[in-house]
């Protein structure tokens, strides 16, 4: 987890989107990491690219509810921007990341944020899940897991998604991503990214996702996930999948 007054993954990835809430320190951390890796902005684009067209087909789908999991800073085409229309819960573990949110977002009827650990939903304030994901349990709706399964192990993501599936009702959808391989041949870079990181390969993450089924589209590069014009220049180093809880 981010330290306090430290660098915050979260508002390095505002900083590389172009978003205004991030510090010097972030800056800094970004640059070193930058240094050790090579560009990351475009990198940082595509994975927002691919939340704003897996929420938007979810959207399209139906799912008017989103609960955000490991959410980051709620800004730069963000749940609640790509689809208006739908009423979003962001959470987060980092109590100044939740903070952050809760400010850019007072005044929000359709959208909040607060505390939540994706590891145990039950962390999640039950008032707000019930005011802007309502139906939670009842009705379909969409969960967003994005730039979180990097930091956990197998069997606690495994365990996390599995409960997950319990908590939803039927045809509730689940966007998702993963780190590929790509920082092992970057060794300081992997070494910025601390010991609870976690690299996979696709035929690795697959299993993890239990009985969530991945949509036709499989789980791919995040900038080749329902692409839509030219293709991006960027490293594969996130794959991303939506996934379904069928109907019973
Ligand atoms: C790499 S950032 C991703 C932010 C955002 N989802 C994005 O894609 O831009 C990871 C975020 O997950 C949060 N996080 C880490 N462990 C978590 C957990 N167990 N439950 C919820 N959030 C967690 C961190 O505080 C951080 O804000």
């Amino acid at each position: 987890m981010d330290q306090p007054d430290g660098p915050s993954t979260a508002r390095m990835i505002d900083y590389w989107l172009g978003g205004r809430h991030h510090r010097p320190v972030d800056v800094a951390a970004a640059a070193a990491f930058e240094a050790a890796y090579g560009p990351c902005a475009a990198i940082f684009r595509s994975l927002r690219g691919f939340l704003g067209r897996s929420v938007r087909a979810m959207a399209d789908e139906g799912v008017d509810g989103f609960l955000v999991f490991g959410a980051g800073v709620p800004t730069c085409g963000n749940v609640h921007e790509v689809a208006p229309e739908a009423t979003v819960l962001y959470t987060d573990v980092d109590p100044e990341t939740v903070r952050l949110g809760q400010r850019l977002l007072a005044g929000s009827d359709r959208a909040g944020y607060g505390y939540g650990d994706a590891t145990d939903t039950g962390t999640v304030d039950r008032a707000q899940l019930h005011r802007f994901v309502p139906g939670w349990g009842r009705r379909p709706v969409g969960v967003v897991f994005l730039g979180l399964a990097a930091f956990l192990d197998d069997d606690t993501l495994a365990r996390t998604l599995d409960e997950l599936y319990q908590a939803v009702a039927p045809g509730s959808r689940l966007a998702i991503d993963f780190d590929s391989e790509e920082l092992a041949g970057h060794p300081q870079a992997l070494a910025m990214m601390g010991p609870a990181f976690r690299m996979r390969a696709p035929d690795r993450f697959a299993p993890l996702l239990g009985r969530w089924r991945p949509t036709d589209d499989g789980v791919v590069p995040v900038a080749r996930w329902r692409l839509e014009g030219e293709p991006e220049q960027v490293p594969d180093a996130f794959y991303g999948a939506l996934a379904l809880r069928p109907a019973d």
